[in-house]
């Protein structure tokens, strides 16, 4: 996580961090819950190598999906006439980026955890639109937040393919990105649940 702190709004590790509401020993029965372990562990770091030099191929991708779905792109439009913020599109993009390389290189720690919290609080009306002062809509809808992970984890399979690994070696890779994304998203949708419910 060198090199981070020129991202804008990137505050990983800050002491502009509140801690999560989730324990760390919540999260261990999450993992349980999801069948996730060291060896998931081992094949994100494996995945570092493969996504660290195609991060923003990857971006592409994903960027281009949301942009090809206006219900989608709505989230990064002015909240006054509808149009999409540019600043906002990139400025949100680079920690996007920087996101894939922490879900690679995840320890899972406090500091993560709280990050974890973090990042659901700027998707809802809690804090989004704050980091990049954008005049954007109010919150990204719930009913869109889960549904993204099929698109997102699905697509950059071909990514994880074509450097040589084993199909069995992509089989996994991919399937601890699936759980890892599933993991975070349930952290990051705290807020949208209702008190004493998560
Ligand atoms: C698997 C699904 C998703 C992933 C992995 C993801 C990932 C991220 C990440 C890493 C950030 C930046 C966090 C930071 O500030 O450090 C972010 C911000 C954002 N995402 Fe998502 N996201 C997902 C789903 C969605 C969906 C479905 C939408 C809406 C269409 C969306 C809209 C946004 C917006 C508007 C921001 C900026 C929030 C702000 O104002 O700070 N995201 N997302």
């Amino acid at each position: 996580m060198q090199e981070t702190r020129a991202i804008p709004g990137y505050t990983f590790g800050t002491s502009a961090i509140a801690r999560s509401p989730v324990t760390l020993g919540d999260f261990e029965l999450m993992k349980k819950s999801i069948l996730f372990d060291d060896g998931d562990v081992k094949y994100l770091r494996l995945s570092r190598g493969i996504v660290e030099d195609q991060v923003e191929a990857i971006l592409d991708v994903w960027y281009g999906f949301v942009a090809s779905q206006p219900h989608l792109l709505a989230s990064f439009t002015g909240s006054g006439d509808g149009k999409p913020l540019g600043d906002y599109l990139g400025a949100v993009r680079r920690r996007f980026g920087q996101w894939i390389l922490d879900t690679a290189d995840a320890e899972y720690d406090q500091r993560w955890l709280d990050y974890q919290h973090e990042i659901g609080l700027r998707h809802h009306r809690a804090k989004k639109n704050r980091t990049d002062g954008a005049a954007s809509t109010a919150i990204v809808p719930f009913r869109d937040l889960f549904a993204l992970i099929y698109p997102v984890t699905f697509t950059l399979k071909p990514f994880l393919t074509g450097k040589g690994h084993t199909a069995e070696e992509v089989e996994k890779m991919y399937a601890a990105w699936l759980k890892s994304c599933l993991l975070q998203m349930t952290l990051w949708t705290y807020p949208y649940v209702k008190e004493g419910d998560f």
